[in-house]
């Protein structure tokens, strides 16, 4: 059997009560147990913050008293950049930072053109970060 590696690791309901009463701890175990090396996704309805989120994941690890310093950075430090995450026909994940590379907006995804399209000043990229157009100059930075 072949052993497949993930790109990330999504979850729904980021800001919820599942989250917070075991996901936090159980994203924090795996890494202070050096399982755990990918990005988090949090997807969640709320529109909160990524410092709100983290104050949440910190509450609930202090709560469950199993707040380990070291690992919360890392854990904060994985869900620390937005990314622009897609799959292709094939099915194959792409992820890429969200940041456009031409003054640093967030790109959005463009459901009816699959492309990565910024808000700001029109640029444009594939949905594997490809530049379609500018402004930008530069394609979307790859993610791991
Ligand atoms: S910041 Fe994206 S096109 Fe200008």
């Amino acid at each position: 059997m072949e052993n497949l590696e993930s790109d990330a690791f999504v979850f729904f309901g980021a800001t919820g009560d599942l989250a917070y009463e075991q996901i936090f701890p159980a994203l924090q175990a795996m890494i202070t147990h050096g399982h755990f090396d990918m990005p988090i996704i949090g997807v969640a309805k709320s529109a909160w913050s990524l410092e709100q989120l983290r104050a949440r994941a910190h509450e609930s690890l202090e709560k469950h008293d199993c707040l380990d310093s070291r690992a919360f950075a890392v854990l904060s430090a994985k869900a620390s950049s937005k990314l622009a995450v897609s799959h292709d026909d094939a099915g194959r994940l792409h992820q890429c930072s969200a940041v456009c590379t031409h003054l640093g907006c967030i790109v959005s995804w463009n459901s009816t053109e699959r492309t990565w399209d910024c808000p700001c000043h029109g640029s444009r990229f594939t949905n594997d970060g490809k530049l379609l157009n500018g402004p930008a100059l530069d394609p979307l930075a790859k993610s791991r």
